[in-house]
């Protein structure tokens, strides 16, 4: 039977018979963030129209392919450029990468966005980690009969799971140690999954704001769903590549979406590299 299991099955054995280590830890390169990629050493990309089902991105500044190899000594799958729900793709899709990076035993995760900055605390260009979501995307990947088999870490596949922790503190308090040595200010906050495409109404943005939340983007919410299914332990990092509308009295354009991330490579890449090499630790001891 040609089930989802079976078909994220088939894509793990073929990236296993071209890179047959353990990835410990899954990277999801967001908008404009692709670039992050080249510091992976050692490295086998494969496009993903070659992978088995992977579903194939139509978005610019989504390169779609996965690269593995090692940062810092740790084994890593980095995902450059992912597939979104507004691209007319099911939520079996859209996660069918994250089911896959789970199979081949990825038990860490960093997942990285693009995001509007709905907190005016927030300047364009920040990176912010994300303490929590709200999923307004009116829909959920976890939908349909559950599949026990994805829940390879202990107390994991189960129907109904824990959302509480979804986003690691440990992880998080890693992130923000490390930022403060690097001499900047690593911001917190809650991402609000919406479907997109069009970016919000400043009506929706101030309503979202009311709600909670700090930042908004059309990505992460349901690839962190699936991997709390299978019990991966999650740091999400966003960038503020424009503040939300009618923060500031102008129209959003995709094309500054992609500059910034640009401009923030360097930030960026620097935080990825102090932190990897720790994620091949214990979160209790790494965050120390
Ligand atoms: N809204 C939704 N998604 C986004 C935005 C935004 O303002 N910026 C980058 N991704």
């Amino acid at each position: 039977m040609n089930d989802l299991f079976t078909q994220a099955q088939a894509a793990t054995d073929f990236i296993r018979a071209r890179f047959p280590s353990t990835p410990k830890l899954a990277l999801i390169l967001g908008s404009g963030l692709g670039d992050f990629a080249s510091q992976v050493a050692d490295a086998v990309t494969i496009p993903y129209s070659e992978i088995p089902h992977f579903p194939q991105s139509t978005v610019a500044g989504h390169s779609g392919k996965l690269v593995l190899g090692t940062i810092g000594g740790i084994t890593v799958a980095v995902m450059q450029g992912r597939v979104h729900a507004y691209e007319g793709y099911t939520m079996e899709q859209v996660t069918f990468p994250m089911r896959v990076l789970g199979l081949l035993g990825a038990q860490r995760l960093i997942v990285t966005n693009a995001a509007g900055g709905i907190n005016t605390l927030y300047g364009q260009g920040a990176i912010v980690a994300i303490s929590d979501h709200i999923n307004l995307t009116g829909s959920n990947a976890a939908l349909g009969p559950n599949e026990p088999r994805f829940g390879l870490l202990p107390g994991s596949g189960q129907r109904f799971f824990d959302m509480t922790t979804a986003y690691s503190p440990a992880l998080r308090q890693l992130a923000v140690s490390e930022a403060a040595q690097q001499g900047w200010e690593l911001s917190e906050g809650v991402y609000i999954g919406v479907l997109g495409p069009s970016y919000e109404t400043p009506a929706e943005i101030r309503a979202f704001r009311t709600l909670g939340a700090d930042l908004v983007g059309m990505s992460t919410v349901h690839e962190v769903i699936v991997a709390r299914h299978m019990g991966i332990e999650i740091l999400g990092l966003s960038v503020v590549t424009n503040m939300a509308a009618g923060v500031l009295d102008q129209p959003i354009n995709h094309e500054e979406v992609m500059e910034i991330g640009r401009r923030i490579a360097g930030q960026f890449t620097s935080l990825l590299t102090a932190i990897i090499p720790k994620f091949g630790e214990p979160a209790q001891m790494a965050a120390r």
